[in-house]
């Protein structure tokens, strides 16, 4: 397939191209580089020596896009683009919400004026809120419990495309929601490139084992967990691109949805204790108190894409974190840009 990656140049991105590109598939990547780098793409070319045509264009404005993409070639869709820091999320609505849902209504009408039928969708475990029951299913409900605008653009753009779906019934669509991506290609060359201060567990982690920040602030202690941090399911960024292939080569009209997950549960120490032994470096933390908006416990139940997508992962947490050991000790200040 020739496969047009929006937001193709961020972290599961740039995995996903090179598992495509190694799998016999081409892309093209789109990307307006709010939050990534051109570097990134230009690395994924190196390992795979592969050349990805880059588009330089902002998904969330029509115009700019249609022109952009005029005389580009591609018969599929996996659409990345978007923002996703939760924190920015609430103190930011309205650009959350018109960037994250203008960019998929601009993609669903030019793929259908271009007759593209085919479309891979990262959504996420936010959907669930707090579930009532954990592991959990595709089954749960969506949409109660969601506690903040970035995790609401990934419900109403589940929505959208359902009901573009509908009214388009030769539109192929899957919804992959993924949980917690960690890790890195085991090269060290691509990885996770945060803006600013991390808001994520892994990434504050490889910064505290770098020296890059002094300690780690452990939000809450006191969950009903087994030691009272909160438990998520960490995916290897590799175990997740190859969930978007299969996905992808599985597509047929209709709106699939899956759990991208491993079905393990770690808690903030145990990813503690991981990317120590990973790394040989310690990482000091101290406990804070809780942070707002975070549950207890998220991990999936990935028995139905173990079973029709044919996937399932094969990395550990402790894989994860020496292949993110491996990009942040070689790559201390990301791609540099
Ligand atoms: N945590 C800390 N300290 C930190 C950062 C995180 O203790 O500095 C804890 C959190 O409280 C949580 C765990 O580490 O228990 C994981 O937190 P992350 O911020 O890494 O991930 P979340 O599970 O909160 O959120 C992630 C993505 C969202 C996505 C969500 C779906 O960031 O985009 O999973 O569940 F919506």
């Amino acid at each position: 397939m020739r496969v047009l990656l929006t937001g193709g140049a961020g972290y599961i991105g740039t995995h996903t191209a090179l598992v495509l590109l190694e799998r016999g598939h081409e892309v093209v990547v789109l990307d307006d580089f709010s939050n990534s780098s051109a570097e990134a793409v230009r690395r994924v070319e190196q390992l795979t020596d592969h050349a990805i045509p880059l588009i330089e264009a902002d998904l969330a404005d029509r115009y700019e896009t249609r022109a952009a993409l005029e005389g580009v070639e591609f018969d599929s869709v996996i659409h990345f683009a978007g923002l996703k820091a939760v924190g920015e999320s609430v103190a930011q609505p309205t650009r959350y919400y018109r960037v994250n849902i203008d960019s998929t209504l601009v993609l669903l009408d030019l793929m259908q004026e271009r007759g593209v039928d085919k479309l891979v969708f990262s959504s996420s475990a936010t959907v669930y809120g707090d579930p009532d029951i954990v592991p959990v299913n595709e089954q749960a409900p969506a949409g109660i419990g969601v506690t903040n605008p970035y995790g609401w653009t990934k419900f109403m753009n589940e929505q959208i495309i359902r009901d573009a779906q509908t009214a388009w019934p030769e539109l192929g669509a899957v919804l992959l929601r993924y949980f917690n991506p960690v890790g890195a290609h085991p090269s060290g060359k691509i990885g996770e490139d945060p803006l600013g201060i991390p808001n994520n567990l892994m990434p504050f982690i490889a910064q505290v084992a770098v020296g890059k920040r002094e300690k780690l602030a452990v939000f809450g202690d006191s969950y009903p967990t087994p030691d009272g941090t909160g438990v998520r399911d960490y995916i290897h960024v590799m175990d997740l691109a190859e969930g978007h292939v299969a996905a992808l080569e599985r597509i047929a009209a209709g709106v699939k949805t899956y759990n991208l997950g491993s079905g393990v549960g770690s808690s903030v120490l145990d990813a503690v204790r991981a990317f120590e032994a990973a790394s040989g470096r310690p990482v000091p933390y101290e406990v804070v108190p809780p942070r707002a908006g975070d549950v207890a416990e998220l991990v999936a139940d990935p028995a139905l894409a173990n079973r029709e997508l044919e996937w399932q992962t094969t990395r550990s947490l402790a894989e994860a974190c020496t292949d993110s050991w491996a990009w942040q000790s070689a790559n201390p200040d990301g791609y540099g840009e």
